[in-house]
């Protein structure tokens, strides 16, 4: 007898990051070289005072369940984070931590939609968007915005997207995958039509660490007075602290929302990992000089990259503002033989490349945009040199 798979997850699409990353892996196994481009992940090793604190908190015993939504101390230390550098008042119990960032967003989404409600999604859009919508039985709203306008969303799309069935917009600030990182007066004309539309936010900061040019980064729930009560901030310490398998996100939210997610995780997983918590504590207590350095690194990578693309003829990306990502456009280079291979959509461009050249990077329709291109610069000059020469071949052949 086969086991029927429930209808809901029957939609669920895989990952299709996790697939390019896997194709990358297996031509790795078979012994070739390959510039990997395709991973939503810091290079960098995790700091090693994060790692002391973890073996510190195993000798000294923390190795049993914590809280279901978290060590109090770790909440307090992410509340006390968003008070210094954002002058927001949180309590504790407005926090939940949980396993990455992936899972809070799972949680804010399955806490707050019911079955048919629309969910507003800028796109391109991170992979996982769609599908943990889908999975609450709503239904993601895919809005397109436009490489001129740096692929953020303007407020006359976004209000031309509200329907009676509208619940929520998800925002990706700065984004996967265009880095794109808005200013405060884009964000603060997006915020009233959310307000006068009786929408409530989803806000994913994970990458607000990593901004460029100097640039503050503004957090969705500092715009004005009231926004807090109507916004689910997440974030964590994955990207930040390259802490990525650890497994530590967290989100804040109106108290109402968070204790019935805290009720939820309860159930579903109990307490995230604590051995990795008690990392998290020394990442946000620690010295944050780690992060500065490694964010100084991705923004000289990013200008180098900026570079290598504006001298491809043909090719374009807006400027990355934020987070270690840029989204280019090849539209100029489909429908055309590669070594005897006809490209006609990105997804073949992708697997070519890969194939022919040895280079990872993941088409943009995984992210609902066709005809674009994701490159991470999470990886070290030498192979985003070598990786752009040879895009520089790939296409010029
Ligand atoms: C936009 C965005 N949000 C959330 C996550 C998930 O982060 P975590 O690894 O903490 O689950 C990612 C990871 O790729 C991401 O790109």
């Amino acid at each position: 007898m086969d086991i029927e798979v429930s209808k809901i997850v029957q939609g669920v699409e895989p990952s299709a990051t996790l697939a390019m990353s896997a194709k990358a892996k297996e031509l790795k196994a078979q012994g070739e070289t390959v510039y990997n481009l395709s991973v939503g992940e810091p290079d960098f090793d995790t700091p090693k005072h994060i790692c002391d604190a973890a073996v510190d908190a195993m000798r000294a015993g923390h190795t049993r369940y914590t809280a279901a939504s978290g060590l109090p101390e770790l909440k307090a230390a992410v509340v006390a984070d968003y008070k210094a550098r954002f002058g927001l008042d949180y309590a504790s119990s407005q926090c939940v931590i949980s396993n990455g960032a992936k899972h809070s967003i799972h949680n804010a989404l399955f806490a707050t939609l019911n079955p048919g409600d629309e969910a507003i999604l800028p796109a391109p859009c991170w992979v996982s968007y769609t599908e943990l919508i889908k999975l609450c039985g709503a239904v993601p709203k895919i809005v397109a915005t436009q490489e001129q306008d740096s692929f953020k969303l303007t407020p006359e799309a976004f209000r031309a997207a509200i329907t009676p069935k509208t619940r929520m917009l998800l925002l990706c600030n700065p984004s996967n995958p265009t880095g794109s990182c808005y200013t405060k007066s884009e964000l603060v004309e997006l915020a009233k039509i959310a307000v006068e539309n009786g929408l409530f936010v989803v806000a994913d900061e994970i990458y607000e660490r990593l901004v460029y040019d100097a640039v503050p980064f503004t957090s969705f729930p500092t715009l004005f007075d009231g926004l807090q009560d109507r916004t689910i901030v997440i974030n964590g310490v994955s990207k930040t602290y390259a802490m990525t398998g650890w497994r530590i996100g967290w989100l804040l939210a109106p108290e109402n929302v968070a204790k019935k997610i805290a009720s939820l995780q309860s159930q579903e997983t109990s307490n995230p990992c604590s051995i990795s918590q008690y990392a998290a504590l020394a990442a946000l207590k620690g010295d944050q000089e780690c992060v500065a350095a490694m964010r100084a690194e991705f923004e000289k990578r990013r200008d180098y990259v900026a570079e290598r693309i504006a001298a491809i003829p043909g090719m374009t990306a807006p400027k990355t503002g934020g987070a270690f990502y840029v989204f280019f456009n090849i539209k100029n280079f489909l429908g055309r033989k590669y070594n005897g291979v006809q490209v006609d959509t990105d997804k073949d461009w992708c697997l070519e490349l890969l194939q022919q050249k040895k280079v990872a990077t993941v088409m943009g329709s995984a992210f609902s945009a066709p005809g674009y291109a994701r490159a991470s610069f999470a990886a070290s000059m030498d192979t985003l040199k070598t990786a752009f020469d040879r895009i520089e071949e790939f296409v010029k052949e």
